[in-house]
């Protein structure tokens, strides 16, 4: 039993407008049980991380995205990749959160990953390249399932992921994800 709706923050790692994976997190919003909740947080207003900035006292648009993952209970990004590996906005803003790393909201964060490729890599190398990041800022990421998305185009009617395969594997990592985020309950 749950006091509240469990609060997922969805986080899209492309800035495009018709963007496959903000597809992934749009269905994922559809498919979410009733208990709980998912927001998405979209990247494009963070500037690039430069240690001077932070230094100076990180500005508004970084506090606000730290903040807003601290007060979720876990992640779900979605992401494509790029030249084998994780794009630079979502990288940029992994970044600004992991810092101070003794007070990141990153640290002990339930994190679920997918992502959707135009080919038929489904963005198997990014997602592993998101594990080695979060090993680092010791964010706990949901083992399984995969959710690996390939040749993501032809799943899509005018921007809604209407294949009935992708969206149930959607459902089971949503389901996984809720129960590996109450396992780190206190
Ligand atoms: C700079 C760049 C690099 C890319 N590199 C890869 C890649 O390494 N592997 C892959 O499967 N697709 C790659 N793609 C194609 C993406 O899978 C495709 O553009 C996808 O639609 C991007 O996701 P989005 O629809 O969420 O923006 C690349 C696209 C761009 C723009």
């Amino acid at each position: 039993m749950r006091d509240r709706p469990l609060r997922i923050l969805g986080i899209p790692g492309s800035l495009r407008r018709q963007s496959y994976n903000r597809g992934l997190l749009l269905a994922a919003q559809e498919l979410a049980p009733p208990d709980v909740t998912i927001e998405l947080y979209e990247l494009h207003d963070l500037p690039l991380y430069d240690q001077d900035l932070e230094e100076a006292g990180p500005p508004a648009t970084v506090l606000h995205f730290k903040r807003t993952i601290a007060e979720a209970d876990a992640l779900l990004i979605a992401t494509p990749e790029y030249n084998w590996s994780v794009p630079g906005p979502l990288k940029n803003a992994i970044d600004w959160a992991s810092r101070p790393p003794a007070t990141s909201p990153l640290r002990r964060k339930p994190v679920a990953l997918m992502g959707a490729a135009t080919g038929v890599s489904g963005t198997m190398r990014a997602q592993l390249a998101l594990r080695q990041i979060f090993a680092s800022t010791e964010s706990y990421v949901l083992p399984k399932p995969d959710v690996f998305v390939r040749e993501a185009a032809g799943l899509f009617q005018e921007g809604r992921l209407v294949d009935q395969e992708t969206r149930e594997r959607i459902r089971q990592l949503l389901e996984a994800l809720v129960a590996w985020t109450l396992r780190f309950r206190e």
